[in-house]
């Protein structure tokens, strides 16, 4: 996808929402737990979906002209996903971002989670979601709505939280050029936060094609939670953000990529909330379904 052909061409546009509701969650038989590449196809747009880690690969559609770029950032095999510290279009959990000195008090009892970030918790911990194999629900490579569901069994205190949870993701493909991205997580016998993120980074101008610099992004959000020196929330809610990216990764195709080389749309509860009373809980309580739901529309001008 070069950039000289591509009068930018392509806007996505991310929804989420983040709605807790009490339905009993279905335990359906244990499937397979290979790893392997799966791939969704619906006419010129497809994903790739990898069970390690839940993980986007790749996610390929036309521009305006017809060609065909890739515009998430990734590694051309799964091998490089189990080592790589970028996470890479993972499946993040059980709880994004970071939980300050790795603890938290639930119901007055203490829980000490992995430090994998200095004294904090980073994106569950050491082998959070994005770094087990999940079990294949259902694959519908093709068709009208070719889909991948994704399931995977997180055990009471697994990286230090508490209870079991069950945790669903669901890739979908709808015409035209719509990519959602559903994920519930049920509580099992005890109380636990659980703050999923999708961790793809984006670049419309196709990966390793240089900075989003020249990228347009439009927020519909009013404020964010700045960080102190640890990347803690201090607990304000200021106006106003601007990202940042990476530094020379070596991922598909060969291409090296560089700061700001993608932008990631992580959708997520408010970080470290657990410890901040102040802030939206993010507590899922035994019989309570947590519910996250991504919408990215492509479309072309
Ligand atoms: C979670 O998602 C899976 C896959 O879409 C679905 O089968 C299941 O019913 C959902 N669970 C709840 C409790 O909504
Ligand atoms: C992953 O890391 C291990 C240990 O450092 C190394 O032996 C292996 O070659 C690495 N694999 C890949 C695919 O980079
Ligand atoms: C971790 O916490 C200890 C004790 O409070 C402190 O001395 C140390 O500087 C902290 N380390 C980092 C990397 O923040």
């Amino acid at each position: 996808m070069a950039r000289a052909v591509l009068p930018l061409t392509v806007l996505a546009l991310c929804l989420a929402a983040l709605v807790f509701s009490s339905r009993a969650g279905a335990d359906a038989a244990a499937g397979r737990k290979m790893v392997g590449v799966y791939e969704l196809k619906k006419g010129d747009f497809s994903i790739r979906v990898t069970n390690w880690g839940a993980t986007l690969m790749s996610v390929v559609l036309p521009d305006s002209n017809g060609n065909l770029g890739d515009v998430v950032l990734g590694y051309d095999t799964v091998a490089e996903y189990v080592n790589g510290t970028a996470y890479f279009g993972g499946l993040i959990g059980r709880v994004a971002n970071r939980v300050a000195n790795a603890r938290f008090t639930l119901d007055g009892k203490t829980y000490r989670l992995f430090r994998n970030d200095g004294n904090n918790s980073l994106h569950g911990g050491h082998r959070g979601f994005s770094k087990v194999v999940w079990t294949v629900r259902e694959h519908v490579g093709g068709g009208a709505s070719p889909c991948i569901t994704l399931f995977y069994h997180s055990f009471d205190g697994e990286q230090g939280f508490p209870g079991d949870l069950d945790v669903y993701v669901t890739y979908e493909l709808r015409s035209p050029y719509v990519l959602a991205v559903r994920m519930n997580a049920t509580a099992r016998g005890k109380a636990t936060p659980v703050n999923l993120a999708h961790h793809a980074y984006w670049n419309l101008g196709g990966h390793g094609s240089g900075t989003v610099l020249d990228e347009t992004v439009q927020l519909f959000a009013s404020r964010y939670t700045p960080v102190d020196a640890a990347l803690i929330p201090t607990g304000r809610l200021a106006p106003f953000y601007t990202g940042n990216g990476l530094a020379g990764v070596r991922g598909k195709d060969g291409r090296v990529y560089g700061r700001y080389g993608a932008l990631c749309l992580e959708t997520q509860g408010f970080p470290d909330a657990v410890n901040h009373p102040s802030f939206p809980s993010q507590i899922v309580r035994p019989g309570q379904v947590y519910e996250h739901n991504m919408v990215f529309r492509f479309s072309f001008f």
